[in-house]
């Protein structure tokens, strides 16, 4: 990726860090005088990948089928950076592009992007911007160009029950002798209500009211219960009342469970009682909620309800801040113009979207611009699945909207 920056004629570095390295790439046109610098960020890094996860070949070997690339990344988030820096490219050759450029390339995004926020406090002056510019999100169907106006952050824990010191046989001393796995599912099962709401002490406390624009702009996002199901794959939808399913994603913060271990897994029975269980756990969050806050919260609830049979251990990992910025400010008219001129006028879709790039808050709060999310994933596209794609067509429709999107916020 440096050498590709060095080829497109960028100065090229590679930045070291704890973790994976950062990749940095600046276009400058000498003179300086007025001109705006746009910082443009993706991730090189990937979710894991195996044969046996169901995909058809070799995840890493990108194939071309049906004019969509397959492979680990191709949409999440390769394909989608590499067509903002296929529209530099092309514009340096042609003289330069209209703003100065600051490409941004980490490797730790999935993992919630922990070394990033050094690069970027050591850097600052370096990589002072007007605005940020990122394509690693999803339009709301094929031939909708969205502006994402909103990000979900997120809360990351796993909670940890012993029981007794070493696993027992369950006939010597099942009955007297509590089971984490019991335990564990109870506490489990008791973070949502029967309406499906998150029942943690304070967790709504500091949600955001959407306005009703916001309602309106998710029912004219034209995708309806029954597509969300079908791309799901799921028997039926889940969730609070009263909101559509894109406005559970988007506007409602969320507790998840994302695997639980505990006991015997193996071939046929065993007749055991084990010692440990344990789950790793995620809360999506909606503006103005604070995951370190909800960290919090949800640990002293789980510490409260838990009984004095088992011992309980709660651990942090990532955590990463919601984002929202009003579509109609700043530099937002102009993603609109852009991304239209890319669409060839069709209607630009506003977005709540439900997933979370940790860096957006901190490109906010250490480099105190907003971001442009415009982002080129098909919700069809299978990021972190078996056989992800990405349209090869829209490798020049986001070099095209790039292209548009450097003018237009040059010309703010
Ligand atoms: N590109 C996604 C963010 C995203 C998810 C956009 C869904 C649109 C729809 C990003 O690469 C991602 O997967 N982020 C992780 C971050 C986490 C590990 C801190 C996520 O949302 O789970
Ligand atoms: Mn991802």
């Amino acid at each position: 990726m440096g050498k590709k920056f060095g080829e497109m004629g960028m100065d090229a570095e590679i930045v070291p860090t704890a973790g994976a390295p950062v990749v940095l790439g600046k276009w400058r046109k000498s003179g300086g005088g007025k001109r705006r610098t746009v910082l443009i960020y993706g991730h090189y890094d990937v979710q894991p990948a195996e044969i046996g996860d169901g995909w058809t070949a070799d995840p890493f070997e990108p194939r071309v089928i049906n004019g969509m690339v397959v492979a680990r990344g191709s949409t999440d988030n390769k394909g989608q950076i590499f067509s903002h820096m296929m529209g530099v490219a092309e514009k340096i050759k042609a003289g330069g592009p209209d703003t100065d450029v600051i490409f941004v390339v980490e490797g730790e995004e999935e993992v919630g992007s922990d070394n990033l926020e050094g690069v970027l406090r050591a850097r600052k002056e370096e990589l002072a911007c007007d605005v940020a510019v990122i394509s690693d999100t999803n339009m709301a169907g094929p031939d909708k160009p969205t502006l994402t106006y909103g990000l979900r952050g997120i809360a990351a824990l796993e909670v940890e029950l012993t029981g007794p010191s070493h696993d027992l046989h369950s006939g010597v001393y099942g009955g007297a002798v509590v089971n984490p796995i019991t335990v564990l599912t109870r506490l489990l099962a008791g973070l949502h209500d029967e309406k499906g709401r998150v029942t943690v002490p304070g967790f709504y406390k500091k949600v955001r009211k959407v306005a009703t624009w916001e309602r309106k702009a998710a029912k004219d996002l034209g995708v309806s219960d029954a597509e969300v199901r079908r791309q799901a794959g799921s028997p039926a939808l889940a969730g609070e009342p009263g909101f559509l399913a894109i406005e559970r994603i988007g506007m409602r913060p969320t507790a998840e469970i994302n695997g639980i271990t505990g006991g015997y897994q193996g071939p046929g029975p065993k007749t055991v009682l084990p010692s440990k269980a344990s789950a790793k756990l995620t809360f999506r969050l909606v503006p103005h909620q604070d995951p370190k806050e909800i960290a919090d919260l949800v640990e002293k609830d789980l510490k409260k309800r838990c009984p004095k049979t088992v011992k309980i251990k709660v651990v942090r990992h990532h955590g990463g801040f919601p984002y929202f910025c009003d579509p109609t400010q700043g530099f937002g008219p102009a993603a609109v113009r852009a991304l239209r001129e890319a669409w060839d006028g069709k209607k630009i879709q506003y977005l709540l979207e439900g997933g979370t790039i940790p860096i957006v808050s901190v490109i906010k709060k250490v480099l105190g611009v907003e971001t442009l999310l415009v982002g080129l994933s098909l919700p069809d596209c299978r990021a972190h699945g078996p056989d992800e794609t990405f349209p090869i067509e829209y490798l020049e429709r986001g070099a095209k909207m790039n292209q548009a999107l450097l003018r237009e916020i040059a010309e703010v």
